[in-house]
C-alpha cells in the first residue's frame, strides 16, 4: 500500500537515499537500514523499502517480509495527533470498542490507518493504567477519560479547530510536513 507522499516525505526519502551508501550491501544490514529509515521518515514508506531492496540486491518482498516481522516498524505515517483507544479489560467492558468504532467512522479511517492530511492516526492500546476513568482514549499525550461515543466528535473537532487557528496565526509555516 503506497501513501501519498508529502514534500517532507520526499525530502526524507532523499536523505534515506544518501544515507544508504554508508551501509554495506550485505543482507545483515537490512535491520539497521530499516531502523535508519524509521529514524528519518518516522515510518517505512514503500518507496524506502524499494530503495533498500535495490541497495541490497534483494526482492522487495524479502525486505517487506523482514520489516513486517518486527513490531518496531510501522508502515503508515504517524498522525500529528495519534489517537489511541484503550481496549484493556476495564475499558473493553465499558464499550471501548464502540469508542474506537466512532473515531474510525468520524475520521473515515480504519484502525492502524492515518488520515490523508496526516492529522490523525488511530490505533488500539492495552491498559494504560487509568482504569478508573474507563473507557479511556489518548490523543497525543492527553488522556481523555469517561469517553462516550458522543464525545468523539467534539474531541476531533477541538483538534481541528486548534489546527485552523494555528494556521490562521501562521504558526505552522515552518512545518516541514506541509507543502
Ligand atoms: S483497561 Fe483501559 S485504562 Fe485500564
Amino acid at each position: 500500500l503506497k501513501h501519498m507522499l508529502t514534500d517532507g516525505d520526499r525530502r526524507n526519502l532523499d536523505t534515506v537515499k544518501s544515507r544508504l551508501n554508508a551501509f554495506d550491501n550485505s543482507r545483515t544490514q537490512l535491520i539497521p537500514i530499516l531502523q535508519m529509515i524509521m529514524a528519518v521518515c518516522r515510518f517505512v514508506p514503500t518507496e524506502a523499502m524499494e530503495m533498500a531492496a535495490d541497495h541490497l540486491g534483494l526482492p522487495t518482498s524479502d525486505v517487506y517480509g523482514v520489516a513486517t516481522f518486527y513490531n518496531q516498524f510501522r508502515f503508515t505515517p504517524p498522525g500529528r495527533h495519534p489517537i489511541k483507544v484503550c481496549l484493556g479489560t476495564a475499558c473493553h467492558v465499558r464499550g471501548g470498542d464502540i469508542i474506537l468504532e466512532n473515531f474510525a467512522r468520524r475520521l473515515e479511517i480504519a484502525e492502524g490507518e492515518t488520515t490523508e492530511d496526516r492529522e490523525f492516526s488511530l490505533e488500539r492500546v492495552a491498559c494504560i493504567g487509568c482504569c478508573a476513568l474507563a473507557p479511556v482514549a489518548l490523543v497525543g499525550d492527553d488522556v481523555h477519560g469517561n469517553m462516550a461515543p458522543s464525545k468523539t466528535e467534539g474531541l476531533v473537532l477541538r483538534y481541528q479547530i486548534e489546527k485552523e487557528k494555528a494556521e490562521r496565526d501562521g504558526r505552522r509555516t515552518g512545518d516541514d510536513d506541509h507543502a
